[in-house]
């Protein structure tokens, strides 16, 4: 088995579990809120008569449900996409739940494989997922599709996992991160804003973060940073 192959299959095994094991917006996970960053973004854009969202990596609509409400009864829909059959069918169910269904459209895929349609999208947004892109080549093609996708006005919002480090809590022993994408936080940014020269930066923010999964049966102590990159195409 590859290493992006091993990457992948535990990237299933902790996300299957996740999503059919917690409820979205219910304590006790991740699953628990929406991301206010990606929701206080929407009200740059609100005032356009036609709203079209892409949510890359969406796993069960954490965010595209809250989205997807703030379009009922107006123009406009949420493009959700993630390669997990798990995180897509739990989406649907969700949007049924939430009577939101009409304004998701979605499609199990990898990110770098949807075609993102040019000039289109008013907010493509992706938390926590194109850092698990198979390549950086395949990144940074991905990250020019985004760009763009969107239309003048439109905002790009990124949160990233960087400075990737990953330690078993019983021995402290160094692991081998299982993220796709090990990018180091000063790395990242200057390729951010080399593509991004042009538009206009709303947020930009790094955070460091510790959080203990279970990995194997074993206590697992993840630590890194986290980028949040928002920003606007001003032509
Ligand atoms: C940490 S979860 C975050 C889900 C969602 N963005 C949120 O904030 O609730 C990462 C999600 O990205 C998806 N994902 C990872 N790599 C992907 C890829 N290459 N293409 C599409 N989805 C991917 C996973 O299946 C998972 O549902």
């Amino acid at each position: 088995m590859s290493k992006l192959e091993r990457i992948r299959m535990k990237e299933k095994e902790y996300h299957d579990h996740c999503y059919n094991n917690n409820q979205l917006f219910m304590e006790g996970s991740w699953l628990h809120k929406p991301v206010k960053t990606i929701m206080d973004l929407f009200d740059i854009i609100q005032d356009h008569s036609e709203i079209k969202i892409l949510d890359l990596g969406c796993g069960v609509g954490r965010n595209s449900i809250p989205l997807a409400e703030k379009l009922v009864n107006r123009k406009g829909t949420v493009v959700c996409i993630d390669l997990l059959e798990s995180a897509i069918e739990n989406l649907v169910q969700y949007g049924h739940k939430y009577r939101v269904l009409d304004k998701i459209r979605y499609e199990v895929t990898d990110i770098s494989d949807f075609n993102i349609e040019q000039n289109n999208y008013n907010f493509i947004f992706s938390v926590s997922s194109i850092e698990h892109l198979a390549s950086e080549d395949i990144f940074d093609v991905t990250l020019r599709n985004i760009m763009k996708g969107t239309v003048a006005g439109g905002m790009n919002c990124f949160i990233i996992s960087t400075n990737i480090r990953e330690t078993e809590v019983e021995t402290g022993t160094a692991l081998e991160p299982m993220y796709e994408l090990l990018f180091e936080t000063d790395y990242l940014l200057n390729k951010l804003k080399s593509n991004y020269m042009n538009w206009k930066c709303i947020k930009q923010t790094i955070k460091p973060y510790e959080v203990e999964i279970i990995r194997d049966g074993q206590r697992v102590l993840l630590q890194g940073d986290v980028v949040t990159w928002a920003v606007q195409k001003t032509n």
